[in-house]
């Protein structure tokens, strides 16, 4: 496993974002998550395109995008500006995922799929030679600090086989409730890449713990 770190920008200080974004610049993280919320496919409003530019801006490290809205199709272009690497698109909002994976790597972004707690993995059995990530929130799409589903484990194992028995290289990547109790574990599962918002911005010290949910 890759054993990659993403920390999630909604949990950072939005009235002080440049500093938090400083301190990620600063560590071992992999990626920068970037969770954006439409109010309809999940029931919170987190921030748009205008911050996003900002964000690009700051970053050093790569963007790793995560819309949880609807018909993702229509900012294609809108999540290229922002300079992201991955575009990442939930398998419930897509009617068309084929078409939609397409789009992202005609605009030469990566393509990734996220699947809610309750969708089965085996869903990914026609697509997983198209995507170059599979994202499985282990907890329910919206809000950050929220309490790890342990089922994610039976997700991981069930992904990791179907990965193996089609030669495919999507990484796996999880998101939600992950912390210094269960990233070491989620790594030997066969989680290549994981998202932390509140463990990392909520820590006294992120660059240390970055490093620690990595070790
Ligand atoms: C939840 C987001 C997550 C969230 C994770 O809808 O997709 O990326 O920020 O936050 P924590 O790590 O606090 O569960
Ligand atoms: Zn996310």
């Amino acid at each position: 496993m890759k054993k990659l770190l993403a920390p999630s920008l909604l949990s950072a200080n939005f009235g002080n974002l440049q500093h938090d974004i400083e301190l990620i610049n600063q560590s071992d993280a992999d990626w920068l998550h970037i969770d954006v919320m439409d109010g309809v496919f999940v029931p919170n409003i987190s921030f748009g395109f205008p911050v996003l530019k900002y964000v690009k801006e700051l970053s050093h490290k790569p963007l790793d995008v995560h819309l949880m809205i609807v018909e993702p199709d229509k900012f294609v272009n809108e999540v290229k500006a922002t300079g992201a690497i991955m575009m990442n698109v939930h398998y419930e909002a897509c009617t068309h995922l084929h078409r939609t994976i397409q789009r992202i790597h005609a605009a030469d972004m990566q393509a990734a799929v996220t699947l809610n707690p309750h969708t089965p993995v085996e869903l990914l059995e026609d697509i997983i030679d198209d995507v170059d990530m599979v994202l499985l929130m282990s907890v329910n799409p919206g809000f950050g600090g929220q309490k790890f589903i342990d089922n994610t484990y039976s997700k991981i194992a069930r992904l990791r086989a179907m990965i193996e028995r089609h030669h495919a290289k999507a990484l796996i990547q999880v998101d939600g409730g992950v912390n210094l109790d269960n990233a070491a574990k989620l790594y030997a599962a066969g989680a290549d890449c994981l998202v932390a918002g509140s463990a990392v911005f909520g820590a006294d010290n992120m660059v240390e713990t970055i490093a620690q949910l990595k070790a």
